[in-house]
């Protein structure tokens, strides 16, 4: 089995090619990625010298590019992670998110239509299906609710995912999609919510917190969304979306808190900003399908993984302050700009 995980040096993909690269010694894993300021190759020092495992540097919406890739490698599965995934960052620059999240999505599938794959998965977000109001706790996203998107960012991933679906249904394409809740865990960029508030908090910096952090989101462990991924692409049903979540809904200032708790640092650090335009209030998972169809669990309550995430970024603080620096952007000229 040749797999082509896209997006690998980030965040969740770092996450998903650790798993893979361990725990299927003989698959071939190709990690392709741009490494724009998201990608991080110092994420994959735990896997770079594995036999299974190759990384390449590239666009996933260059076209000449990915199918000379394809023909090249011929690979029987891709798992597309790449995408510009900043809600903050879509408001202030739309454009290449439908370039890298829509654009870039096509020219995979063109790719696998012409070089034929045994499946494609696509990595969405339950940000798709919009916000849910903070007075009706009884709501929940299943797969069947409509699309309905607040940012460019959502947007672009609403329209890969029904790019993803048509080319199911047009060319028969044996593809998968799955909508995850927000993430947390190891390698997660210091300018998302987590890591930010624990970097600045060691510091004993301001803590910006939107608005009056009442918004919900429903975090779950990087790792339980990897055994997710795992589970779909070999037993999850072609043409099929599979949302996950674990049921684990906080307020962001209620995380803000667990984090300083946790420090032992003071809540006098929050300092609350003018809120994001168009803040989705709250999202929150029903997974019934994946846990009932493929049996999936997730591992980790929240109380429990962000302990472990929390103790993770005081382990690994030169990663982070490598990327505070700029600093992990040199790593591929480090390790690569010599064997190229
Ligand atoms: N972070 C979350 O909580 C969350 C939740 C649900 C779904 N998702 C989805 O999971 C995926 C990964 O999210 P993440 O948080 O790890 O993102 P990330 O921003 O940490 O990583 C994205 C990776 O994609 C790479 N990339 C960007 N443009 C590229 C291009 N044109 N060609 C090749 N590589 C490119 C970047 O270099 C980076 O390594 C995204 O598709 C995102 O929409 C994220």
């Amino acid at each position: 089995m040749k797999m082509i995980i896209t997006g690998g040096a980030g965040f969740i993909g770092s996450n998903f090619v650790q798993h893979m690269v361990n725990k299927y010694p003989d698959y071939q894993v190709i990690n392709l990625d741009l490494l724009t300021y998201a990608g991080n190759l110092e994420n994959l020092k735990p896997v770079e010298e594995k036999p299974n495992y190759k990384f390449i540097k590239g666009d996933i919406a260059d076209r000449g590019f990915i199918f000379n890739l394809f023909e090249k490698e011929k690979p029987d599965m891709v798992v597309n992670f790449a995408a510009e995934s900043h809600v903050d960052r879509s408001i202030a620059d739309p454009e290449c998110f439908v370039r890298t999240n829509v654009m870039g999505t096509t020219t995979l599938l063109d790719a696998c239509r012409s070089y034929g794959i045994k499946r494609y998965h696509q990595v969405s977000t339950d940000e798709v299906y919009g916000d849910l109001p903070l007075d009706r706790p009884d709501l929940f996203f299943t797969e069947e609710t409509p699309l309905h998107t607040s940012s460019p960012y959502s947007s672009s991933k609403a329209s890969a995912d029904l790019f993803v679906l048509a080319y199911h249904r047009t060319y028969g394409l044996p593809v998968t999609v799955s909508r995850c809740s927000n993430n947390y865990g190891p390698y997660h960029f210091p300018e998302k919510l987590i890591p930010l508030i624990i970097s600045r908090a060691l510091a004993d910096e301001e803590l910006p917190v939107y608005g009056k952090g009442e918004n919900v989101r429903d975090w779950l462990h990087v790792a339980d969304h990897c055994q997710a991924i795992d589970l779909i692409i070999h037993n999850g049903r072609e043409g099929e979306v599979y949302n996950i979540g674990g049921h684990n809904e906080r307020t962001n200032l209620e995380v803000v808190k667990t984090i300083l708790k946790a420090l032992d640092k003071p809540e006098s650090l929050i300092r609350f900003v003018t809120d994001r335009p168009g803040h989705d209030m709250r999202y929150a998972i029903d997974p019934t399908k994946i846990e009932t169809e493929l049996g999936w669990k997730p591992r980790y309550h929240f109380d429990t993984g962000i302990a472990q995430t929390i103790q993770w970024y005081l382990d690994h603080q030169d990663w982070w302050k490598n990327i505070l620096s700029g600093e992990y952007s040199n790593y591929f000229d480090k390790m690569y700009a010599s064997r190229l």
